[in-house]
């Protein structure tokens, strides 16, 4: 077992000295590391989109770690915190005492405390897993052209998700201009999701039922006219989603493909960004330009490609697409012209019994099970516990007694 943290190291000297040890101890995988103090929107972000166990904080900067520690707390009890520094601060490390945290370490590191500091925090992350109020499931739906597919996929996937036992979903409809999920699902609302962004920022239980309309536990914030020139306030649009991880288990966002700043945001705010294609060159080439294009912007590790409409007759076979995307493809949906189109006609889903509606179905289980809200938060199995015997190799000897049962292989 590999045991994942975070390190936000503005003191790039003692960071430095800190991963070197990393790797000398080797069973820790670094998911992300921050040379500065992160705000707390860009933390709450990194922490739920790679829900590391563990996080390193470099002391450097008292007065912004303990600001880190108050939100680290409130957002994610049961996230392990480790403070570093260059050198020990008795004043500071009772006020770390008093905050709870139990593991300080100062320069030079020595392998055999590091070791025990791991083993001890690896023990607490599995008694104490973290459990994060607020969902992280937020998929962005993006297609590589217009007509891929993509509010299909998403409205399906929506309803297949909110059929499942307490797990509501909101669907939020984010292509301004051609929004189309309010006619699909026959839907109808006086307020749409502009207004939604606009009181993102003073949302509160009464005004929030207005904003959404849909059945069951499926939510929706449909699009209203056609209104060109929009512009959206990211840091609305933040708090908008914000406001629904506190409401739903999952949250869908459609998105137009014109890359809008807000739509980037909504990106940044996803566990993964669906890519729609078609097995068609063009759709190929422009998934290609997207998906460069979000790499400039540090979004392609979210990218994930979905193909749909496929079929045996498709021209290119799906290893020759799989070559022409340079990448996996997550999921495939079948060609279905005439369950598309009945199920448009009458405001519904595909048929559940169809292959495509079969599909749509394990779709949305996998973004359920794959993504479970707080990921940490599955308990782990005996069998997943066994692995954590290669971690050990370094200071078995003073390992907790509790433990070790767990840990024989
Ligand atoms: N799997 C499918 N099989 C057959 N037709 C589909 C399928 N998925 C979508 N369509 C059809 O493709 C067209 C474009 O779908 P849409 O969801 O609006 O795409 P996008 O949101 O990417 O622009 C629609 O006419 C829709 O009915
Ligand atoms: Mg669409």
């Amino acid at each position: 077992m590999v045991l994942k943290c975070m390190v936000v190291g503005p003191d790039r000297n003692v960071t430095g000295q800190l991963l070197e040890m990393f790797r000398e101890l080797g069973g820790i995988n670094v998911v992300r590391q921050l040379d500065h103090y992160p705000h707390e929107h860009e933390l709450l972000r990194v922490l739920r989109s790679l829900a590391p166990p563990i996080l390193f904080l470099d002391l450097s900067n008292p007065g912004r770690c303990f600001e880190i520690i108050a939100t680290v707390q409130a957002e994610f009890p049961g996230l392990q915190i480790a403070c570093f520094h260059r050198e020990i601060e008795p004043q500071l490390l009772l006020k770390l005492m008093q905050h709870g945290i139990r593991e300080y370490m100062s320069s030079p590191f020595d392998p055999d405390v590091l070791a025990e500091v791991m083993i001890r925090l690896r023990d607490a992350a599995i008694k104490n897993p973290v459990i994060s109020p607020r969902s992280n499931l937020v998929y962005s739906f993006l297609p590589s052209k217009p007509g891929s597919g993509t509010t299909t996929i998403a409205v399906n996937a929506s309803i297949a998700i909110s059929r499942q036992p307490e797990t509501n979903v909101l669907l939020a409809d984010m292509d301004l201009n051609s929004g189309l999920i309010r006619f699909l699902l026959k839907l109808n609302n006086e307020y749409t999701i502009l207004d939604a962004v606009r009181h993102s920022t003073d949302m509160d239980e009464t005004l929030w039922p207005q904003l959404v309309c849909g059945k069951g536990q499926l939510e929706v914030l449909i699009t209203g006219k056609i209104t060109t020139g929009v512009r959206l306030e990211p840091s609305n649009v933040r708090s908008l989603i914000d406001y629904a991880r506190k409401n739903y288990k999952a949250i869908m966002v459609d998105l137009s493909g014109n890359m809008e700043k807000y739509a980037l945001e909504v990106m940044q705010e996803s566990r993964k960004i669906f890519l729609v294609v078609t097995p068609e060159i063009p759709s190929l080439h422009l998934a290609r330009e997207k998906v460069a294009f979000l790499k400039d912007q540090g979004l392609q590790d979210k990218v994930a490609y979905i193909l749909n409409r496929h079929g045996k007759s498709d021209l290119l076979q799906l290893e020759q697409i799989r070559n022409l995307l340079e990448g996996d493809i997550y999921f495939t949906f079948c060609n279905d012209y005439r369950g598309v189109g009945q199920s448009v006609a009458e405001g519904k889903e595909v048929s559940r019994n169809s292959e495509l509606g079969r599909q749509f179905n394990l779709f949305a289980n996998n973004l359920l099970d794959r993504e479970a809200p707080g990921g940490m938060a599955k308990k782990s199995s005996k069998k997943d516990l066994r692995g954590i015997g290669d971690f050990l190799k370094f200071g078995v000897s003073r390992l907790a007694p509790a433990s070790h049962s767990e840990t024989k292989t």
